[in-house]
C-alpha cells in the first residue's frame, strides 16, 4: 500500500515543478480526483482492521490536509508571478507632462436657442419639449393639416419602419415644433379640468425637426422654436409685439424692421410669414424669412380639448438656425452641422 507522507511529498513537489494555473488543477486530479492516490487510499481502508482504520485514516487525513494546503499556496504563488509580471510589462512614465485642459464651447445653435429662452422667459413664457419621433396625429391631424396634404408626402416626411422592416402608418420624425402645441394644450386642458377657467398657455418649444430636403439653406435636420400663446382675449397685435421686440433684443438692434406677410398654414387662421431687413450693415434692406405665425385655428384648439368661443391665441414657429446665420453672417446652413472644428471654433 502507498505511503500517506510519500504522496504528500510527491505532490508538493510536483506542484512546485508546475507554474501553469490549468496544468496545476491537472496535477491536483492525480492526487485528489476521483480516481487520485488518497481517494485510492481511502477506498483501502474497507480491508483494514478498526485498529488500523483509525491510525491509517488519521495518516491520509494528515497528508489529504498537506497536499491541499500545498496546492492553495502554489495557487497564489503563480497568481502573484502572473500580476507581477502584468505589471512589470504595463510601466507607468509618472514624469511623462500632462495633456492639459481641453476646453469644449457651446455650439452657435445652441446659443441661440439659449439666447431665444432667456428672452422668452423674461416676458413670462415656459419651455416645453416634446419627442423627435412622433404620431401622425399630433404632427398633422391635430394640427388640421388634410389627409392629402403635400408635406404629408414621402417626398417631404421621413417616415419610420416598423420591427418588421414594413412602412410604419403612425409615426414619424417630426417635421416641424408645432405638434408640442398640441401635447402641450393636451397636458394643460387635463391639469386644470377642475377648474372653471384654466390659465394662460404660454410657452416657447424648441428642438429638433426633420425634412427631406438639403442645400445650402436647407438640411435635413434643422431648428425650429415653437410659440404658443393662448388666453381669453390674445390678439394678432400681441403676436405682432412680441415678434418685433424679441427680434430688436436677440439682434441688440432698434435698426431693423419686421414685416408680416400674408400665407397660409393648415393650423392657423389667418397666417403670416414673419420677414426681418437690417437698416445698415452688410444685410441692408434685404428682407429675410425667419418664421411662420398665426391665429391658432379653431380646429386646432377643439382637437386639444380647448373651447375656441372661449379661448384664441397666436402661435408661431421660427428658424434658429437662420437667425444664427444672420447673428454671426454665416451663408451656409450646412456648416453648423458639419462638425468642423475649424468652423466651430470660432464661435467659443
Ligand atoms: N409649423 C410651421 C412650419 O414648420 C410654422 C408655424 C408654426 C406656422 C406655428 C404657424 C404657427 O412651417
Amino acid at each position: 500500500m502507498l505511503n500517506p507522507e510519500q504522496i504528500a511529498q510527491d505532490a508538493a513537489a510536483a506542484f512546485a515543478a508546475t507554474d501553469d494555473p490549468d496544468a496545476l488543477e491537472q496535477v491536483k486530479a492525480r492526487f485528489l480526483g476521483k480516481s487520485g492516490q488518497i481517494t485510492e487510499l481511502l477506498k483501502g481502508m474497507a480491508a483494514l482492521s478498526p485498529e488500523e482504520k483509525k491510525s491509517t485514516g488519521a495518516a491520509i487525513n494528515r497528508a489529504k490536509t498537506a497536499i491541499e494546503e500545498a496546492l492553495n499556496s502554489r495557487r497564489e504563488a503563480i497568481r502573484q508571478v502572473a500580476l507581477e509580471a502584468r505589471l512589470a510589462g504595463e510601466s507607468l512614465d509618472v514624469t511623462l507632462p500632462g495633456r492639459g485642459e481641453i476646453r469644449g464651447g457651446l455650439h452657435p445653435v445652441t446659443r441661440t436657442l439659449e439666447r431665444i429662452e432667456t428672452l422668452f422667459r423674461s416676458i413670462g413664457f415656459e419651455v416645453a419639449d416634446g419627442p423627435e419621433i412622433e404620431a401622425d396625429f399630433q404632427n398633422f391631424t391635430a394640427l388640421n393639416t388634410p389627409e392629402d396634404h403635400p408635406a404629408r408626402s414621402m417626398h417631404d416626411t421621413f417616415y419610420l419602419l416598423d420591427e418588421h422592416g414594413k412602412l410604419a402608418e403612425d409615426i414619424l420624425l417630426r417635421t416641424h415644433t408645432s405638434p408640442i402645441q398640441v401635447r402641450y394644450m393636451q397636458a394643460h386642458v387635463a391639469r386644470y379640468a377642475h377648474l372653471e377657467t384654466m390659465p394662460e398657455i404660454r410657452i416657447i418649444a424648441p428642438g429638433r425637426v426633420y425634412r427631406v430636403d438639403s442645400d445650402a439653406t436647407h438640411s435635413p435636420m434643422f431648428h425650429q422654436v415653437e410659440g404658443l400663446w393662448i388666453g381669453k382675449d390674445v390678439s394678432f397685435a400681441d403676436l405682432k409685439g412680441v415678434i418685433a421686440d424679441f427680434l430688436r433684443r436677440f439682434f441688440e438692434s432698434d435698426d431693423l424692421e419686421v414685416r408680416f406677410r400674408p400665407s397660409f398654414f393648415p393650423f392657423t387662421e389667418p397666417s403670416a410669414e414673419i420677414d426681418v431687413a437690417f437698416m445698415s450693415g452688410a444685410l441692408k434692406g434685404r428682407w429675410l424669412e425667419i418664421a411662420g405665425c398665426g391665429m391658432v385655428h379653431p380646429n386646432v384648439l377643439r382637437h386639444a380639448g380647448i373651447d375656441p368661443e372661449k379661448y384664441i391665441g397666436f402661435a408661431f414657429g421660427m428658424g434658429p438656425d437662420r437667425l444664427t446665420m444672420l447673428r454671426y453672417g454665416v451663408n451656409d446652413l450646412r456648416l453648423f452641422f458639419d462638425g468642423d472644428l475649424r468652423f466651430l471654433r470660432q464661435f467659443v
